[in-house]
């Protein structure tokens, strides 16, 4: 089968955040299944030096305002087509945001044209290869279908992947010439939504197959609470719906290779996970002996990070640490060093993006704090199976799909991985630290639970069979 990927960041080469590992990894574990997968990016500055090595499979005079081109490249196991369209993506900074915090205002004609171009792929735009599904990623690729139906030609099926559905790419009406949109789509049932344009509703309405990232988060996305004003849409659609859990890649995440850390270490000896605590424990100003909670995360109000805020005079107070690394809201960010302030040797802040931080925190951790109001899936819950570093977790989305909360049953059972909370509240998150605390003292409870987290299956195999059987149930449409 070949497969194409349209999405806006792909990890190692571009990622602000889970969609580009997830983008950089299955094609990989669908390659070892038979799929030919080829992944469309948008040519950033970031990937530029890769580009450069690439050969030109289509050429554009005008794609929307200015030249491009399509550079097909092999790099890190992935089969990539950059999109090269240096009015729309040669921008320094953030791949969203303009230099002022604030979207580029021109990110409804850039995402447009990177569906554009996923369309005209599907549509056999590259000589000897064309894909028989497109699975699009979020609201960036969420035109495909759209321009597939204005062509008038017979298409490949497409299936949209829901990565967050809090982003939707709603744009003024008044730009429809301009995106190549015929005017006949903007109707309620079509690409309408409140009286925007909107990119993700389009892929909803009119792909094949719609997939989410896990379980609950599927059947979360049918409720008011969670749909975010598309859960109508959805349960019209229920049928055509799956829930798929992401994994991690097992390669880049593996706390025995993995060649960030201090010191790698297995399920079966994990003395090396001390060294790498010895070293966060330095870049974090941190002193003390007690459980080393950690947070790595953008700072939004779906990370639940203010509800962390309020728990740590109590944490602090059980003999428990923080180091967290994150960005994003800049009240929240300085309300962590605030606290950090405060709780000078107890809790460290680091503000920025730092990947190969991001690996040492998992290894040097005891346990990684995720509080989201909603979670999509989630993947530094996985890494923190993967590296023995305890989750607790809010009981949402894919954090509920992943971790095993440790109450008296699953202990019984032996089978506990993290810790679990809700409602989602400081309360009850605060007693979720507690519980932490408590089994935290007991090492051979946390060391038998730890070996059990490290052999937690995380990888993408059980989930990338089950985006084969997307794909031949679109094909069947
Ligand atoms: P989301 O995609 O909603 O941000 P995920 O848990 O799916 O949440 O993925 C977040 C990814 O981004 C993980 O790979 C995580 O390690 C990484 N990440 C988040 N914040 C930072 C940061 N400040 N520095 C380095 N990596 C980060
Ligand atoms: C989104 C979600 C996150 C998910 C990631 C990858 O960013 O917020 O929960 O893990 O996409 O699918």
């Amino acid at each position: 089968m070949n497969l194409l990927f349209v999405a806006s960041e792909c990890a190692p080469f571009v990622k602000t955040g889970g969609l580009a590992d997830v983008i950089g990894a299955v094609p990989k574990a669908l390659g070892d299944m038979g799929v030919t997968t080829r992944v469309l990016i948008p040519a950033y500055p970031a990937i530029q030096g890769l580009a450069a090595s690439g050969k030109q499979v289509i050429a554009f005079d005008d794609l929307f305002g200015g030249p491009a081109q399509v550079l097909a490249v092999k790099a890190e196991g992935l089969d990539l087509l950059l999109l090269d369209a240096p009015h729309l993506f040669d921008r320094e900074g953030s791949i969203y945001l303009g230099p002022d915090g604030q979207d580029w205002p021109d990110n409804d004609v850039r995402y447009a044209a990177l569906s554009y171009v996923g369309a005209q792929i599907g549509l056999g735009a590259i000589k000897n290869w064309t894909p028989d599904v497109i699975n699009a990623h979020d609201w960036q690729a969420g035109l495909i279908p759209v321009y597939l139906r204005q062509s008038g030609q017979p298409t490949p099926p497409v299936v949209t992947t829901i990565h967050n559905i809090a982003f939707q790419g709603n744009f003024a009406p008044s730009r429809l010439n301009v995106l190549r949109l015929d005017s006949e789509h903007y109707t309620p049932d079509g690409i309408e939504y409140f009286g925007k344009i909107s990119y993700l509703k389009a892929a909803l309405v009119m792909s094949d197959k719609i997939t989410t990232v896990s379980p609950t988060y599927a059947a979360e996305l049918l409720t008011p609470d969670f749909g975010m004003g598309l859960d109508g849409l959805l349960r019209a659609r229920a049928g055509d719906l799956h829930g798929i859990l992401n994994g991690i890649d097992l390669d880049v995440w593996n706390p025995e290779t993995d060649p960030t850390l201090v010191a790698n270490y297995t399920a079966r000896s994990f003395k090396g996970k001390a060294a790498n605590r010895a070293e966060l424990e330095k870049r974090f100003n941190l002193t003390g002996d007690g459980p080393l909670f950690c947070v790595v995360s953008r700072m939004t109000s779906q990370k639940g990070l203010d509800l962390l805020l309020e728990c740590l005079p109590s944490m602090v107070a059980q003999g428990g640490r923080l180091a967290l690394l994150g960005s994003g809201d800049p009240h929240l960010e300085k309300e962590f060093i605030a606290a950090s302030n405060r709780h000078a040797g107890s809790v460290g802040t680091i503000i920025g993006y730092d990947e190969d931080l991001s690996h040492l925190m998992q290894a040097g951790s005891d346990a990684i704090l995720i509080p989201s109001r909603f979670e999509p899936c989630g993947l530094t819950q996985l890494y923190g199976l993967r590296y023995g570093t305890l989750p607790v977790v809010a009981r949402t989305g894919g954090l509920a799909d992943t971790v095993i909360d440790a109450n008296e049953a699953a202990m019984l059972a032996d089978v506990a991985t993290g810790f679990q909370f809700a409602p989602i509240n400081a309360t009850m998150l605060g007693h979720a630290i507690t519980r932490t605390i408590h089994a935290y003292a007991q090492p051979k409870t946390w060391a038998s639970m730890m070996r059990r987290a490290m052999r937690h299956p995380v990888g993408w195999d059980l989930s990338a069979a089950k985006y084969l059987d997307v794909y031949s149930l679109a094909q069947e449409r």
